[in-house]
């Protein structure tokens, strides 16, 4: 058993023996699910173990982490009821849905932050299938930070050319970060001096909560794992070690062709689904992730004999697309945004709080919003129209570009050569310009931030108006 430690062997073992999901078994469990997707969620303290032996003073969806995965299915109605039991307000946005405004999640911009004792009706049909996820937009350094993270599951919509179960596992893998003390207890979840830099990093990796997990899939067979980057900070760079492997999708969208993975760097907020055919019997599949230039091993894959009676011969599954709306580059509209840096200037005051303006999309930093302060939104796009932002990331850190309520097109980099691609949150290098392009189908305020949350709370965010 390596370096793993038996109790993680155990716990995903079990997670794994469910069958083809991990993810059905163990979460959905405590979910009241009323009817086929419907779900209520509750946000309340939650004491988890994430370092064997200790207890971590989290915060939780049902009291879990791993939080629920929650499954819907693309075109169908979901139902969440989220409960707060937390002693501060929230909301739950999901990301990447395109979604009507009102569902978005989003103090003010799109509803009331639900109050402690509050409950909210979260309805909505999702246009798209895919790998999703869902997360608080209230003081999200400390309620991301502390647990309230999960997955959403889009499977596709009934169709002769693709069926889930093509895959002999999708395992759903939600990687973070924790900030914690070798007792369990969490370290400051954001320092200023990082704040202003790349973001205060965690210290304890995890997979769906557990630290260089094991889990069993079957062999001879094709599977999907479905990475999501859940953490506040960091990015991942994920690599197949020793197996051929495929980049399905990206942020829920499938490439029209899978690419082979070299390595594949997701930043906060972002997903990508990962295809692979297992090696035989009793062999392998080393997961990996790569700091600098070096990799680590990450997670491990033993498996199984199948027992569906297969030979292990069919050729990959192929994802169908997502229905999205092709932008109109000949007509569109360019708009241009610079990112930029104002780290230089004391990042602290006096009290040691943070100077919430480290950061500015055009020269202008997010003012603070309540129900009687919103400012002006950094664009106002025409309903229907297409549209080309021109992103200029002037500072010398990456930031994962988030923006909600449509999914846009990457069509050019300054750094590297880009195959197009729908995508709803980019990573910029540092200095890189990347032109995106999408067409404004969706009305409503949309949120427009960076995902590295402690960036977004010092400045890097706004909002787009569709109307
Ligand atoms: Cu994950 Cu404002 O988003
Ligand atoms: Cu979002
Ligand atoms: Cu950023």
């Amino acid at each position: 058993m390596n370096t793993l430690d038996r109790r993680h062997f155990l716990k995903s073992g079990l997670l794994a023996a469910a069958g083809a999901s991990l993810a059905a078994c163990v979460p959905m469990a405590r979910l009241r699910q009323t009817d086929q997707y419907q779900y209520t969620l509750t946000l309340e303290p939650a004491p988890f173990e994430l370092i064997p032996g200790t207890q971590t003073p989290g915060l939780g969806f049902n009291g879990q982490y791993p939080s629920p995965i929650l499954r819907a299915k693309q075109g169908q109605p979901l139902t969440v009821t989220v409960i707060n039991k937390l002693d501060q307000p929230t909301t739950i946005h999901w990301h990447g849905i395109r979604i009507d405004i009102a569902m978005d999640g989003v103090p003010f911009l799109s509803q009331k932050p639900i109050m402690p004792g509050e409950r909210f009706v979260y309805r909505f049909t999702p246009p798209d299938a895919g790998t999703f996820w869902y997360h608080p937009h209230v003081n999200s350094v400390e309620q991301l930070g502390k647990g309230l993270v999960g997955m959403l599951l889009v499977e596709e919509a009934d169709s002769p050319d693709f069926s889930p179960s093509e895959f002999a596992a999708d395992l759903p893998l939600m990687l973070k970060n924790w900030h914690l003390n070798d007792d369990g207890s969490f370290k400051p979840l954001t320092i200023p001096r990082y704040a202003a830099r790349m973001g205060t990093p965690g210290n304890y990796e995890t997979i769906n909560g557990l630290h260089k997990p094991e889990m069993e899939v079957p062999a001879n067979r094709w599977v999907r794992l479905r990475f999501a980057n859940v953490d506040n900070t960091v990015m991942y760079k994920l690599r197949i070690k020793n197996r051929p492997a495929f980049i399905a999708s990206i942020d829920a969208n499938p490439l029209p062709r899978p690419k082979k993975l070299k390595h594949h760097t997701i930043g906060a907020g972002m997903r990508v689904d990962i295809v692979l055919k297992t090696p035989p019997a009793g062999e392998e599949v080393i997961i990996q992730n790569g700091k600098g230039k070096l990799f680590f091993d990450f997670m491990r894959l033993k498996t199984v004999q199948a027992r569906d009676g297969l030979t292990g011969d069919a050729p990959m599954p192929r994802l169908p697309l997502n229905p999205l709306p092709e932008p109109d580059l000949a007509n569109a509209e360019t708009k241009r945004f610079v990112f930029e840096w104002e780290g230089a200037v004391t990042p602290a005051d006096d009290q040691g709080k943070a100077n919430h303006k480290f950061w500015t999309i055009n020269r202008r930093a997010w003012e603070g919003m309540s129900a009687d302060n919103i400012p002006a939104p950094l664009a106002t796009l025409d309903l229907g129209k297409s549209y080309v932002f021109d992103l200029k990331n002037n500072t010398p850190h990456a930031h994962p570009i988030h923006i909600h309520g449509v999914m846009f097109k990457v069509i050019k980099s300054n750094k590297k050569r880009i195959e197009p691609f729908f995508t709803d949150t980019v990573l910029m290098a540092k200095n890189e310009r990347v032109k995106i392009a999408f067409v404004a189908d969706n009305p409503g305020r949309w949120m427009y931030h960076c995902h590295v949350i402690e960036h977004m709370k010092t400045g890097l965010m706004g909002y787009i108006e569709i109307r």
